[in-house]
């Protein structure tokens, strides 16, 4: 992908497609902009009029809880008007293409989408053919990149375990089929951390992941010796369609975080999960809500970091100014 197609010549996000290329200047832009909008949100009136007037379009063509419920409450706190399209009963089931889908939408004068899609390049196919100012946000692309997903887990990272260039970060699981793996490593990377460990049988490993700067390794107990961070994948099983596994149970034997295995973890080390989680098989569900666990964090950090993409790309970020007239950063 073109960097331009997601940075302006200023430097700024146009669209969030990928956090591959993104500099640590602007993941760190975002981050400390959604801890400032997560402050307002603590406040007695949780909506800011930032993104007030703005049209939002969450089109998602996969199933969702958490990515797509955090983007509309996202899009609310911040005043926009949000529009939740039940794309399986759009009229892209009568054969409608996603380009005369985005173009039918955008006459409603749409200022962004936000797309999911089973198929990796979805959210780039928008983003090359939505009109000038219009902005899409990747909210998940087969198993190409679910960049918000990444940016709230190094939120949570970042907020529980801070100094990224000292932290050991396990990625334990299905990484083959997994977005939020490439995402989060991109992300992980770019803010310096020590050690990104990938924990999987080698059937879940894709080929030449070692040249995205992790080690893999396909022994738990040796993948998560000294780890600070454990992030666990799903196995998607709606993605497998070969035999990747002998078995779910042997699967949890093997790479499972069971009680017995997070004993052996440092008793700081802390536990994440993009969700939905398969209790009893990548995740024991008595860890999955214990207290070294951030999964619920981690959805409710997804708020904060939504509000701040949305309102980075569409130009206003500042929700409590001082001179009484709100930052504005209007794009061309
Ligand atoms: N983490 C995540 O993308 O969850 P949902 O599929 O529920 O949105």
């Amino acid at each position: 992908m073109s960097p331009e197609l997601q940075i302006d010549h200023h430097g700024r996000l146009r669209h969030l497609l990928t956090l591959e290329g993104l500099s640590r200047e602007l993941l760190t832009e975002i981050l400390d902009t959604a801890e400032d909008l997560e402050k307002a949100l603590r406040g007695p009136e949780k909506n800011v009029p930032l993104l007030r007037g703005r049209t939002i379009m969450n089109l998602f063509f996969e199933p969702s809880t958490r990515t797509r419920t955090t983007f509309e409450l996202a899009a609310k706190r911040l005043s926009a008007d949000v529009l939740n399209l039940q794309m399986s009963s759009s009229s892209t089931s009568k054969g409608e293409t996603l380009f005369d889908t985005l173009k039918t939408l955008e006459s409603m004068q749409a200022d962004m989408f936000v797309v999911r899609h089973e198929a990796s390049g979805a959210a780039h196919f928008f983003a090359q053919h939505a009109a000038p100012g219009v902005a899409i946000l990747n909210a998940g692309d087969g198993r190409h990149a679910h960049p918000t997903q990444g940016l709230l887990d190094l939120f949570t990272i970042r907020r529980y375990k801070p100094g990224f260039e000292k932290l050991r970060v396990a990625i334990v699981g299905d990484v083959l089929h997994s977005r939020v793996a490439r995402s989060d490593i991109h992300g992980l990377r770019t803010m310096g951390a020590a050690e990104i460990r990938v924990v999987a049988p080698p059937t879940l490993v894709p080929a030449g992941i070692e040249q995205m700067g992790v080690t893999v390794c396909h022994n738990i107990d040796d993948g998560l010796d000294g780890i600070d961070v454990v992030i666990l994948l799903r196995l998607q099983k709606e993605r497998m369609l070969g035999a990747f596994l002998p078995s779910m149970s042997e699967f949890h034997r093997d790479f499972g975080l069971t009680r017995q295995r997070l004993a052996r973890l440092h008793p700081e080390a802390i536990v994440m999960h993009p969700g939905p989680i398969n209790r009893g098989v990548e995740i024991e569900g008595d860890v999955a809500y214990g207290p070294q666990s951030l999964i619920l964090q981690q959805v409710n950090h997804g708020i904060a970091v939504r509000m701040a993409v949305m309102a980075m790309i569409l130009g206003q970020t500042d929700p409590a100014p001082r001179s009484g007239k709100r930052r504005l950063r209007r794009r061309a």
